[in-house]
């Protein structure tokens, strides 16, 4: 990974302002989750935009073009178009040379976009991948549901990953468990509709996120550590060779529960959730970009990501940071 960029929009709403809408309060939220603020975009706001300005970042801090670029991988569950949006931003960023598809994987998209790109990689096919995480999952919340609404943000962060005689990715383990469903779910509901006598389609919409948390947050604690482990284990690593713990940013308590699983120290982990909320996949790569930025993260660092949440889908992610 040679360089990581990220954009999130600019109007915020901190927890006090969100007693506006559901009975709760900031002590609540602050307590329960770590979340204080979160970002969320404005009608005319778009996800191609949020991913482009992120994805130039990268790409310029990688010191590459966008006409390097072989590959562009959207990690993402709130598209701009259900066909997907990675196109549109292939177009914005005039990556010419470049094919483009969606990866659809909830709050797990970027971890498991990263050891999809890391293929392509290895088997030789590219040189030159674009992987960026990004949702605006305001547009699906229901703002009614203080369950869910004190939870989510929007946001993207994207990162390039360039061919090395070395390989970066160290270990990984991913995870899907489709009988779990249901505690996570952002469903279309079919409406019948007669087309002409004896036709019949499902002509629908798509109903707000629905959530279990209890069962999410147990999933969560429980699933987490194990495939980091699994992951640790194939990269032949101990845990205290790790220089930073970056989870998807969910819940401090998750976070917190899982590090004193694996007995890892507090300093070594990244954290930024109490800013920007749960940002599904874009959450990890913004909260890479701003360890880089803030010059924490440095070449040569190891870092275990992990990533949860909706599928349900979990998994963990060992890489070395930097050419
Ligand atoms: N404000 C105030 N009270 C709230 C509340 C809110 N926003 N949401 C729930 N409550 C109330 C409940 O109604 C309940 O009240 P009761 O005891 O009178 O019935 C009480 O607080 C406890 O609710 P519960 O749902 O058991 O809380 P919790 O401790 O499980 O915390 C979550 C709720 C959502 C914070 C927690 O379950 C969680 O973080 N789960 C994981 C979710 C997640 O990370 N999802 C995304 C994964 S990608």
């Amino acid at each position: 990974m040679t360089g990581s960029g990220s954009a999130v929009p600019a109007i915020f709403l901190d927890n006090q302002g969100l007693t506006e809408l559901v009975d709760t309060s900031d002590e609540w939220i602050t307590t329960r989750t770590g979340i204080r603020q979160r970002r969320l975009a404005e009608a005319g706001e778009s996800l191609t935009e949020l991913s482009t300005v992120a994805s130039r970042k990268a790409i310029a801090r990688a010191g590459i073009t966008p006409q390097d670029l072989d590959l562009i991988i959207l990690a993402t569950s709130s598209p701009d178009d259900l066909f997907g949006s990675a196109c549109q931003i292939q177009a914005e960023l005039a990556a010419s040379k470049a094919v483009a598809f969606d990866l659809t994987a909830a709050c797990s998209g970027f971890v498991f976009g990263l050891v999809t790109a890391a293929q392509y990689i290895r088997t030789g096919a590219y040189e030159n991948v674009l992987l960026i995480g990004a949702d605006i999952l305001s547009r699906w919340v229901d703002w009614q549901d203080r369950g869910t609404c004190i939870l989510f943000g929007d946001g993207a962060g994207a990162v390039v990953l360039q061919a090395n005689s070395c390989d970066h990715l160290l270990g990984f383990e991913l995870k899907s468990d489709g009988t779990q469903y249901n505690y996570l779910t952002l469903a279309y509901s079919p409406e019948s509709t007669d087309l002409i006598q004896g036709v019949n389609v499902g002509k629908g919409n798509f109903q707000p996120i629905a959530m279990n948390g209890k069962e999410v947050y147990r999933f969560a604690v429980q699933k987490v550590p194990e495939v980091i482990d699994k992951a640790l284990f194939s990269a032949n690593l101990s845990v205290d060779q790790i220089d930073w713990l970056l989870l998807h940013q969910a819940n401090q308590r998750i976070i917190d529960a899982v590090r004193e699983r694996l007995n890892i120290p507090e300093h070594k982990v990244i954290s930024n959730l109490a800013n920007y909320g749960n940002t599904s996949a874009a959450s990890i790569p913004i909260a890479l970009d701003e360890a880089v930025q803030e010059g924490k993260i440095k070449p040569g660092n190891i870092i275990v990501t992990a990533g949860f949440g909706a599928g349900l889908s979990w998994g963990a992610v060992i890489f070395q940071w930097g050419r």
